[in-house]
C-alpha cells in the first residue's frame, strides 16, 4: 500500500492514506480483541462473574474479584483485579502509552511490576498497541 503512495498524485495519495488509516485502525482493535478474548484469558481475571459463572458481559474488564486461589501461599497474591478499561486508574497516571509499555515490558514506566496472579507479559508493540486499541473501546 505505501508503493501505491509512491505512484498516486498528491490530493489522490492522501485519500488513498487516509483510507487505509481508518481500515488498519479497525482490524488493530479487532485484533486486540481477538488477543484479550481468545489468548491473554484477561476477562478470566478482570471480567466479574455473574452466579450462573458466566463473565457478566455488562462490567467487561472492569475489574474483579478472582473465582480462584492458590493451594500453596504465593507471596504477594492480590485476590482481585483492577478495571483495566479508560476508567481505571492506571489510565489517567499512564495514558495510553504507559499501557503499551507494561504489555511490552510488564513493567509501568517507573518501573512498578504486578503482583500475582498477573501474567508478566512480554509481548511485541504489535500486539501490545492492539489490546490497547480494543481497551481503548471499552467504557
Ligand atoms: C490470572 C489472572 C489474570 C489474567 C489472565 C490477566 N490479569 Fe491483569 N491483573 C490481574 C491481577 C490480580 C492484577 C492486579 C495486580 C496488582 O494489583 O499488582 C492485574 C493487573 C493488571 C494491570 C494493572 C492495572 C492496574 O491498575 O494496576 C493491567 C494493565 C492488566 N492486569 C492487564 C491485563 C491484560 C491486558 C490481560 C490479558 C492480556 C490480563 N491483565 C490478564 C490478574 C490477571
Amino acid at each position: 500500500m505505501f508503493s501505491m503512495r509512491k505512484i498516486l498524485p498528491g490530493s489522490l495519495a492522501a485519500l488513498a492514506l487516509a483510507s487505509t488509516t481508518l481500515a488498519a485502525d479497525n482490524s488493530t482493535v479487532e485484533y486486540g480483541r481477538y488477543l484479550v478474548e481468545n489468548l491473554g484469558g484477561c476477562s478470566d481475571c478482570h471480567t466479574p462473574t455473574l452466579e450462573n459463572g458466566q463473565p457478566d458481559k455488562t462490567h467487561l474488564l472492569k475489574g474483579a474479584m478472582l473465582v480462584f486461589q492458590p493451594i500453596h501461599p504465593i507471596p504477594h497474591w492480590k485476590a482481585a483485579s483492577p478495571d483495566i478499561t479508560p476508567t481505571g486508574p492506571k489510565w489517567e497516571k499512564w495514558g495510553e502509552t504507559g499501557f503499551v509499555k507494561f504489555l511490552e515490558t510488564a513493567a509501568w514506566p517507573d518501573g512498578d511490576k504486578a503482583d500475582p496472579p498477573m501474567p508478566a507479559f512480554h509481548l511485541n508493540a504489535h500486539d501490545a498497541r492492539a489490546i490497547v486499541a480494543y481497551l481503548k473501546t471499552l467504557k
